[in-house]
């Protein structure tokens, strides 16, 4: 998958991601911000931004910056978010593997259901570690592939889609670590079944 299909597939999702996506996913998102623990004056960065459903979630004195590849989907959060949402909320289109941030920007990074979607995750967690402070928080939020029957034969099939389904169905937490080395504070398990997982890590 390669970032025009990524544009593509989110041109084609954005009128209805939140119909689809909204609810389902709440949980892990409420359960993400709960967790980020805010002090005032602190600069947080939300990567893959979306329609911005999460934005309202934040207090309303922490000053928001998301950022997402997909001009449509910004499109959706920049009406949603026009009068709606109180705060400092600002959005840009960037590019999460190249972002324009200096080193050191952000106290803390959220990254909600972007893992799978990112073509290259690895370059994305590289450009978190550089723009997030020494010590900061990162908060990955996304499904990792496990080794159930059922599960595993879902994502085997959605494999071939997957330029059209805009994430990747096959990529497990483990992998994820490999490629990135984070210190995992905590993990924890959200949304339907558990079957999504939240990781906690510190910027070392
Ligand atoms: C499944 S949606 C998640 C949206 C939102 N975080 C939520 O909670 O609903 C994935 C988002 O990641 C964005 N995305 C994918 N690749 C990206 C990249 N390289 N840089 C920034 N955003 C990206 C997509 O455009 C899409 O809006």
């Amino acid at each position: 998958m390669d970032e025009q299909s990524v544009i593509k597939a989110y041109k084609r999702y954005a009128r209805n991601y939140d119909r689809i996506f909204g609810k389902i996913f709440d949980h892990g998102r409420r359960v993400l911000i709960n967790k980020m623990g805010f002090t005032a004056g602190q600069r947080i960065l939300e990567v893959g931004v979306g329609t911005g459903l999460s934005l309202p979630m934040y207090p309303p004195d922490i000053s928001v910056v998301g950022i997402d590849l997909s001009p449509h989907m910004l499109w959706v959060a920049r009406n949603y978010i026009n009068g709606n949402v109180p705060g400092t909320r600002c959005l840009s289109l960037m590019d999460a593997q190249q972002m324009s941030f200096a080193d050191n920007s952000f106290d803390k990074v959220a990254v909600m259901y972007v893992v799978t979607v990112v073509p290259h995750p690895e370059w994305m967690m590289e450009e978190i570690r550089r723009v997030c402070k020494p010590g900061g928080d990162i908060f990955v939020l996304n499904h990792f592939s496990n080794h159930r029957l059922v599960p595993r034969m879902v994502e085997t099939a959605l494999l071939p889609f997957q330029n059209l389904i805009g994430f990747h169905p096959r990529y497990s937490m483990e992998q994820f670590l490999r490629q990135n080395p984070l210190q995992v504070v905590d993990t924890r398990r959200v949304n339907l079944l558990g079957f999504w997982t939240l990781i906690h890590a510190r910027n070392n």
